[in-house]
This record gives C-alpha cells, structure tokens and sequence, in this order.
C-alpha cells in the first residue's frame, strides 16, 4: 500500500509507557474499539473522555467498569477511572467543549443488502458538528471506524462542515486512522500494533494523531485519507482469504490423506515465496507454464474427490475477470492502431505458454484491432519448441505482428498497451506523446502519470 506519496516513519521501541504529550480526547462510541482505545489511552497519561448514545455503558465506565469483555480491559478501565484519566459522558457539547481530538469509533453494521451502514457516522458527525459551531477553538475529528474510500471525504466532512458552518482545514481538523485490533487480544493490540496509518486531509491533523501514539511500536504511515480508509479493507479481505486458502488446502489434503498440517509448515517456512510480498501487488493477469495449469489440476482432484473448493475454483476466473479489464480498456479508447509492449508472460524470458499478453494480444486480433507487438525477449528466431508450437496454435500471424525495434511499434501505435517496464519499452513510452497509455504493470513513473489525462492503469 506504501505509494511514494505516503511517508513512513519507523516505530519506536517503548510499548504501554506513558505517551509523552498528554492530550485531552474524546472517544465516541463505547463498543470494543472505543472503550479499548480509551481506556489504553488514559493509561498511556492521556485525558480521556468517552462519550456514548448509550447510558449504560456511560454509567458502566463511569463506575469503573468496562462495558465489554476483553482480556485486561477490566483491570484497566478500573484503575484509569479511579485515577481519573478517563471519564464518560452522554453529552457531546461536554465531550467536544473539553477535549481537542475526537476519536469516533461507533459501528458500520453491514445493512441487509451487505452494503455499509454509515447511519451511525452520520450522526456523529452531525452531532460533533453542531457542538464545533460553538467552539472557538481547533479540535481534530478523527475516524477510526472501519468505512470505504469516499466515506470521509464526500459523506462525513460535508456533514461536519454543514452542522458546524465552519470549513475542514481552515476551522477545524479531520483525520481517518483505522482501528487493526483484534477482539479477544485488543489491549495487547493496541500497545503492539502491527502499524498505525494515518490519512489526513492536513499534517496539522496527522500530527494531532500521530501524538495520542508517540512511543509506540510499528511504523507509521502517513497517506491520503482513501488510502487510510481501504487499507482497512485490503487487510480484512486478505485475512478472510487466507483462512477461506488454508481451509479447502485443508479439506483436499484431508479428502487426499495427506496432514494439511505438515504441509502447512512447509508452506509457511517459505519467506521468499509464501510469506512474503512476492505476488501481492497489483499488476496484470498471471499466466506462465505452471500457474493455470496447477490450479486446473488441484480443483480437478478436489472435485473427484468431492470437495468444494470454491475460493480455488474460482481463482481463474477472477484472472479472467482481471484480463476482460484490459480488453475492455482498449475498447473503450476507441481508436483501431494498437502498440503492445510485452508478450511473454512475465518479464526476463520469452515463455509464451498461457502468457496473459498473447491472450490479450489474440483477443484484439480477433476483434480486428491493427495490433503491433514489441517484446525484447521474444524475436521470431528465438521462438523454439514449446513456444513456437505454442505461437502457431495461438497466434499464427506472430511474425507479422511482432517488430525487433520498441520505437516501431510506437509509430505504429494510436494506443499503447504496456505489459512490460523492461528499459526499451519504458524509454519508448516516455515518447508516447499524447497517445492514450494502457498501462498493465505499472510503469516506475505511474505515480505521476495518473495524474495525466490518457493514461490508466490497470488497477491503479
Ligand atoms: N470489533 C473489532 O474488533 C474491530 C476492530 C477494528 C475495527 N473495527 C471497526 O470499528 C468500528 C466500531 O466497532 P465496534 O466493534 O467497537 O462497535 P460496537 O458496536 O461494539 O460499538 C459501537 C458503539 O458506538 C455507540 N454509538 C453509536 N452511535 C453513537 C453516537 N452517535 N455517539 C456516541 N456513540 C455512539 C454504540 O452505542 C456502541 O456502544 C466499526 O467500524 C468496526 O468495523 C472493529
């Protein structure tokens, strides 16, 4: 997730010790994550103050209590109450009138559609809104509920800037920080975060945040404000999926006699492959000689031995999905002349078989696209054995397509499609000119590009 527009700053070393500038804070909304990040708050010698729509848990915290179940949440709240670092309150005008940052961490229920429910942030932020109209003072909103890109930005600040008359930036700060806590072991979570990521429209904001953590372990990213709201997504997709990958190995190893659980060791000793980041970037299709063709054959097993493994099952055509983009932009570009830089199916050799970019490159042959291909790897005399076979079956008029110089195939192009970053091919894009860029692997420089009008990435 870490863009060249997001900075890092490496954690520190001292866990549940103090903080070293106490803040006055409100946290609203009392449920798991709120009582967790107030009373871990007020005992790192922060102000705290809860605020919650409900007046049993107000009660229940303002009698030492927590309102919920965790490991070490008791004992904590108990004695930050009795030290008077955290209080609650019902009251938002109190909550916001007292502190300088507000924390909001009330629900996002799924609604029976398995959309996100933002009515909970809604009101919130209404309500923080209308006690920021009196307050003449600078306060930080800051969001810590989980909620997709856009929420903050094109929901919850008109909201805030509505009820309050005021303007975010000029008047008053907002900031999304995502909660990565995990019930069952939240305080030890939040002491020993595996990060903190802070969006923030402004670095006065970040900053304001970025202090209620000081001393605490993990780096710290500073990005845009979407990117702080789906990195929360990126994470909780990634861990469903890896349990939904571990569990139909499981069930196949099982149906195939074999100990899921030796094999899972091996599996995760691999720090190059497995656990790692190999493969986790977003980029074009995967292909190659291996890939699609395991995969055939593992679900193949799976359904002999009648185990549904639908996670595994469907791993190709999310592939194919991802393919159909690219088709899809280039259609969309509506112009006839196509340059194609790349065609094996990964960089470094010139194995054509199940390459994604012969696919792609047939798929527009066939819609009748003047397509034009450069790959540095991939010269007709070199297309030898499997992959000249492989070349007449797939694309028996390679020869015709297929240019030795990047810079022809740019004449050629009305619109350049890159599945490559190999030197010729980013040296021929940066003299695309004004010709529309189809870009599958992200260039080095897509950062900026983006930007650009003409250019679009894959998925990016
Ligand atoms: N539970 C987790 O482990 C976890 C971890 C990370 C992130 N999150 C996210 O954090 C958010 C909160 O989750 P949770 O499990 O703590 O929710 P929860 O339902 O336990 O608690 C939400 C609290 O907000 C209160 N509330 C609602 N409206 C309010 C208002 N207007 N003012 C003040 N309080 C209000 C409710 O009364 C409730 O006590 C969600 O977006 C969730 O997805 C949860």
């Amino acid at each position: 997730m870490r863009g060249s527009d997001a900075t890092v700053d490496r954690g520190q070393r001292s866990t549940e010790g103090g903080g070293k500038t106490p803040v006055k804070v409100s946290v609203f909304g009392l449920g798991y994550v709120g009582c967790v990040s107030a009373a871990c708050l007020a005992s790192r010698g922060h102000e705290v103050l809860g605020v919650d729509v409900d007046p049993v848990k107000v009660e229940l915290v303002l009698g030492g209590q927590a309102p919920v179940v965790e490991e070490r949440i008791g004992d904590l709240t108990a004695d930050v109450v009795a030290s008077g670092a955290l209080r609650a309150t019902t009251d938002v005008t109190v909550a916001i009138g007292q502190t300088d940052i507000s924390l909001v961490c009330v629900g996002t229920p799924s609604a029976p559609n398995g959309s996100l429910s933002t009515r909970f942030l809604e009101r919130v932020a209404e309500e923080i809104g209308r006690a920021l109209a009196d307050k003449p003072t600078w306060h930080t909103v800051v969001f810590r509920s989980t909620m997709l890109p856009g929420t903050c930005t094109d929901l919850l600040i008109p909201i805030l800037e509505k009820s309050s008359g005021k303007t975010v930036g000029v008047d008053f700060g907002v900031a999304v920080n995502p909660e990565f806590l995990r019930e069952g072991s939240s305080v030890r979570d939040f002491f020993n975060p595996p990060k903190t990521v802070i969006g923030a429209a402004d670095p006065a904001s970040a900053d304001a945040v970025a202090a209620l953590y000081e001393g605490l372990p993990g780096d710290v990213f500073r990005v845009e404000i979407p990117v702080a709201e789906m990195t929360k997504y990126a994470d909780n997709s990634f861990h469903a999926l890896k349990i939904g990958f571990a569990n139909e190995i499981g069930a196949i190893c099982r149906a195939l006699g074999v100990d899921s659980h030796q094999v899972t060791e091996v599996f995760l000793a691999d720090r190059k492959l497995n656990i790692s980041p190999a493969y986790l970037r977003p980029g074009f299709a995967f292909g190659g000689s291996c890939l699609p063709k395991d995969l055939r054959g593992l679900v193949y097993a799976a359904r002999r031995a009648d185990v549904a493994v639908p996670l595994l099952d469907n791993v190709l055509t999310s592939n194919e999905a991802h393919l159909r983009r690219a088709v899809d932009l280039v259609v969309a570009t509506g112009r006839r002349r196509i340059g194609l830089f790349g065609l094996s199916f990964k960089p470094g050799t010139d194995d054509l078989r199940e390459s994604p970019l012969v696919e792609l490159a047939e798929r527009l042959v066939g819609k009748g696209y003047d397509l034009r291909i450069y790959d540095a790897n991939v010269a007709l005399s070199r297309l030898i054995g499997a992959n000249r076979a492989y070349i007449e079956g797939r694309l028996p008029h390679l020869g015709q397509l297929l240019s030795n110089a990047a810079e022809d195939v740019l004449e050629h192009a009305e619109v350049c499609v890159v599945g490559s970053t190999e030197p010729a091919v980013c040296e021929a894009i940066a003299n695309a000119g004004d010709r529309p860029i189809i870009d599958l692997v992200r260039l080095p420089d897509a950062e900026t590009r983006r930007a650009h009008p003409g250019y679009v990435g894959l998925g990016w």
